[in-house]
């Protein structure tokens, strides 16, 4: 096959991990035979800098004609302590999203036994969990009326039924292809549109009888997820929860440079690490590079449908961990190596 990907690093340690995923990309385009070709593209402060967006008109039509997006991160502190600036880093990603209709964003929460005791969490609560958090991506808070004055702000979560339908569809197809357990997590005992997510999870139930379907306010979610991990197979929520359990769940696995995600919806797909862009360790290979290598791992299942080359990039990850050439996130106080150094492995052994 032949992909044309676009390119987007971003800010902070967005570049260094995302040319250790190029690596990995042409190490497994090398091995199974495919051709590929980069696009960069601005995103972020970056771009804020040289064009004074964060979501250039340019970069959005280079997305829209690639095969897919790799992603890295956005985000810089001189931003950061300034909430008087209309242009920031975060707004390129909403656009993004916005823009592509991005609608679904999964992250999947996947344990590695060598790496179980990096867990705060005990062994036996840890050991074994996998499941796989859909956060819904153009809606809720992020997206809704604002306002923002002196003296009164606020922000609407607003849902409509067919912005609800297609993620939980997406949440009860993808429950199908695992272990058919879904858990809706609202707030519907005091949010009105949660209570909408509810009542149309119920109805869409039926068509999903092998499905077992549960429902869970957030809050109790939050607790469960760390008292008892292993009960969620697939976890379906609005924006602004999964942004909040998403950072939760990381810590199960050991480190936030572990979760890869995929951002599915109508346009092009993006490929992101969840770790944001670690702005202290920018510059300095010291950065984990796993999180956006898995997302190419993702990339080749989902956008491309190719489970081998996916399944490639999965084995060399696991290999390095399991042989300890990692950076010191995941060193545990033993040896640890460089950003590139560990995208280097983990190229070389796909
Ligand atoms: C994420 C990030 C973003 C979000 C930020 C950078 C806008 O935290 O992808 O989880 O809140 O969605
Ligand atoms: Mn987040």
């Amino acid at each position: 096959m032949k992909f044309n990907i676009a390119l987007l690093p971003g800010d902070g340690i967005g570049p260094e991990v995302v040319n250790q995923a190029v690596k990995a990309v042409d190490a497994v385009c090398k091995k199974f035979g495919h051709e590929v070709s980069y696009t960069k593209a601005l995103v972020g402060a970056c771009a804020i800098d040289a064009t004074g967006k964060a979501y250039p008109a340019e970069t959005h039509e280079i997305c829209m004609k690639s095969d897919a997006v790799l992603f890295g991160a956005v985000g810089d502190p001189r931003f950061d302590n300034d909430p008087t600036a209309k242009e920031r880093p975060e707004t390129g990603l909403l656009a993004m999203r916005k823009q592509l209709e991005l609608y679904a964003n999964l992250r999947p929460v996947e344990t590695w036994k060598s790496l179980i005791s990096k867990s705060p969490l005990k062994t036996e609560l840890v050991d074994g969990a996998d499941f796989i958090c859909i956060r819904e991506l153009t809606g809720g808070m992020y997206f809704g009326e604002k306002h923002e004055a002196d003296d009164m702000a606020f922000d609407t979560c607003k849902y409509t039924r067919p912005e609800i339908e297609r993620i939980l569809k997406v949440g009860f197809e993808t429950a199908q292809k695992r272990n058919k357990h879904l858990t809706v997590v609202d707030k519907a005992n005091v949010l009105a549109s949660s209570r909408l997510w509810r009542k149309i999870a119920q109805e869409m139930e039926k068509n999903y009888p092998d499905v077992t379907t549960d429902y869970m306010f957030v809050d109790k979610a939050a607790m469960v997820m760390i008292q008892n991990p292993k009960f969620f197979d697939v976890l379906v929520t609005e924006n602004t929860f999964g942004d909040i359990l998403t950072d939760e769940a990381s810590v199960i696995a050991g480190s936030m440079g572990l979760l890869s995600s995929a951002s599915v919806g109508i346009h092009t797909s993006v490929y992101e690490p969840i770790h944001g862009s670690y702005p202290q360790a920018a510059g300095k290979n010291i950065a984990n590079p796993l999180a956006t290598i898995l997302s190419a791992a993702m990339m080749f299942e989902t956008s491309f449908g190719l489970k081998a080359e996916g399944a490639a990039i999965r084995k060399a990850v696991a290999a390095s961990i399991d042989a300890g050439y990692v950076t010191e996130d995941l060193a545990a106080g033993g040896k640890s190596y460089g950003t590139n150094e560990v995208g280097d492995w983990v190229a070389a052994h796909i």
